[in-house]
């Protein structure tokens, strides 16, 4: 059951889809503090909190504080309380009762659960205008199915997405590609696709192609799509102003770009320099947008990533000259340690600044609005353009579509990446412990960078991350520019990486088969132990995960370790495999087990008896 109430007059999200009534009357559960601008509810010293979405540290989000403010930050430690993404779902999860919430406004939502006082969950709000879903349900996962049910149903990518995926920032050239192609078919490691980054595009401008670097593009598409290789292009927020480019004249002819005040378009900075936002919250200006997809899809393109839409903001042309107003005052002077401060901190914060938000505008709903206020929309309403101009384009042929930035709504139109994480093995574990939270919020084509994109990867940790990968329906492979290159094929046990890709693929259709009986039936493709397993120690199990209705899995994480610790909440049959073809299976008892998992190797427990389906792997899914 779910039950709307409304507090002020919120600004509409769109990402429920349901007609609910609205109830009047005070929201269950909480207390209201109008003066304070919160919602608080006591908790019990057993209390869990689930949910979230892609956010930092555990599944159990108790003792932490989280910021729905979508951010554009690289750097993903324990410390972060806002990544790329607001989804603001949570269940409270008691022994005396269980319940979800839903906060359906864009504003900055600030989740203390349990941070300031231990005993208190409270959620505070810039503004005072939101709606709240209070979801009941039989148990955890009926709460899910039932807020599930109220988003509306998950996008699904085409089958070819569910393969292997390579990535780098950037392959420069036809001939890189083409090498990453050859080097993978010469060590017959499935492969389904090669991914562009920025420097596909003629000075990063959407919707172009370098055609030096990629002479004959649509030839090229074709090739590799005769090969059975899909290229994945990357599309950007910001429109590169350039005289004569005909996204950034049309978008200017038409007034399609976000304004400031004074009815300027507003100038900011990202990869091609100075750039216009396009309004995506302004229905005619996704329908343009989204239009513009077509460009690359005549040319053969299937998929695509959108990327830097929090938007991320290198700076604005109005602070930038602040700033050098300021520096300019602090030349000839003697710099205490105040001023010393404040001076080093001029420019280190130009970045994704707050009070950048503050200056530009929004045509939403008839009403203009300052982005601050919707911010949390902006990378949603981007990829609901590509989306929402896939269903008028391609009717009949679905297109892969992923995004950085996302609000709960836009499961609908695509999935997501985790964005810029790092090669470290505590990353391996947040990518594991981040998969359940989005799927409680209907993001099922998900994942992470495989290998960590920002610093350099081991191979150990590759391989770790490429065993839980095998999972996860986005399966891709990326690295940032100036890091150790992490293609597979350059690393000493390069067969043991194939066996692991084959075990995908050899796994494809029981995958495939889960993830669409979780779109269907608006459930869980991963979820924490608790919710099957009513006991203690299942609740406090961070670091395996259910996976669809039969398996369990418990990835090795840790650099070095030759197994793990394994808490088994019931009797189930497990599977040591090291290939598709090459596997041990034990019987293992109800309770711990110290299970041994070398590199390569890829535990998989199976409950109830289930029969594991198998079939004889292929180079593409096709
Ligand atoms: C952003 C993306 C990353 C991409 C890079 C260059 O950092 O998150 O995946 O490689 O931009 O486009």
């Amino acid at each position: 059951m779910v039950r709307k109430y409304r507090i002020g007059e919120p600004i509409p999200t769109d990402s429920v889809v349901a007609e609910i009534e609205i109830t009047s009357g005070e929201i269950p559960f909480f207390t209201r503090d109008d003066e304070k601008k919160s919602l608080s509810l006591e908790l019990g010293d057993s209390d869990r909190i689930w949910g979230l979405g892609e956010t930092t540290r555990g599944m159990n989000k108790r003792g932490w504080i989280y910021i729905s403010n979508n951010t554009d930050d690289p750097v993903h430690t324990e410390d972060k309380k806002s990544l790329y993404a607001s989804q603001n779902f949570l269940i409270v999860d008691g022994n005396d009762r269980k319940f979800g919430i839903y906060v359906d406004t864009p504003e900055r939502v600030t989740f203390d659960i349990g941070y300031t006082k231990a005993s208190q969950l409270v959620i505070s709000f810039d503004d005072f205008d939101f709606d709240i879903y209070v979801v009941q349900g039989e148990n955890l996962k009926d709460i899910v199915h039932q807020f599930r049910k109220i988003i509306g149903k998950s996008y699904v990518p085409p089958k070819w997405a569910f393969g292997y995926g390579q990535c780098r920032w950037s392959y420069m050239n036809a001939d890189e590609v083409r090498e990453v192609a050859d080097k993978y078919d010469k060590a017959g490691i499935p492969l389904d696709m090669i991914y562009l980054d920025i420097d596909y595009m003629e000075r990063y401008k959407d919707f172009t192609v370098d055609d030096k670097a990629f002479p004959d593009f649509p030839a090229f598409v074709k090739e590799m799509k005769d090969r059975g290789i899909h290229l994945v292009p990357i599309i950007d927020a910001g429109v590169k102003i350039e005289e004569g480019y005909n996204v950034y004249e049309e978008g200017v002819a038409n007034d399609y770009f976000c304004k400031k005040e004074n009815g300027e378009n507003l100038v900011a900075a990202v990869w091609p320099g100075k750039v216009h936002f396009p309004d995506f919250l302004d229905d005619k200006v996704r329908k343009w947008f989204g239009n513009k997809y077509k460009v690359l899809l005549d040319m053969g393109i299937e998929g695509f990533w959108n990327d830097m839409n929090e938007p991320a903001i290198f700076y604005t042309e109005d602070h930038l000259k602040e700033v050098f107003e300021k520096i300019e005052d602090y030349k000839g002077r003697n710099l205490d340690i105040n001023s010393f401060f404040e001076f080093k901190d001029l420019v280190g914060t130009i970045s994704n600044n707050p009070e950048d938000y503050k200056r530009f505008y929004h045509n939403y709903k008839g009403r203009k609005i300052r982005h601050d206020k919707v911010h949390n929309l902006y990378g949603y309403n981007m990829t609901r353009a590509a989306g929402e101009a896939f269903e008028r384009l391609s009717p009949d042929k679905p297109i892969l579509m992923f995004s950085r930035s996302s609000f709960v709504g836009m499961h609908r139109y695509g999935g997501v990446w985790c964005g810029d994480n790092m090669s470290w093995w505590s990353h391996l574990l947040l990518n594991i412990q981040q998969m359940p939270a989005l799927n409680m919020c209907g993001f099922l084509y998900s994942g992470a960078d495989i290998g960590g994109f920002g610093a350099d990867t081991t191979e150990d940790l590759l391989l770790r991350w490429t065993a839980f990968g095998i999972f996860t329906p986005l399966f891709r492979n990326h690295s940032a520019m100036g890091t150790r290159r992490q293609e597979i094929y350059r690393f000493e046990k390069i067969e043991t990486f194939k066996k692991l890709i084959e075990l995908r693929y050899s796994l494809l259709p029981f995958l495939y088969c889960e993830f669409m009986k979780a779109v269907e039936q608006d459930e869980m493709l991963f979820k924490p132990l608790r919710f099957e397993y009513e006991d203690e120690r299942s609740a406090e199990v961070e670091d395996q995960l259910l996976f669809g209705e039969h398996l369990m899995l418990a990835p090795v994480y840790k650099q070095n370790a030759t197994g793990r610790y394994v808490y088994l909440p019931e009797d189930m049959k497990m599977f040591r495999f090291r290939a598709y073809n090459d596997y041990d299976e034990q019987e293992l008892t109800k309770g711990d087990h110290y299970v041994k998992a070398d590199l390569g190797e890829v535990l998989v427990f199976v409950r109830n008896g289930f029969e594991l389906p198998l079939v004889k792997p292929a180079l593409r899914v096709e």
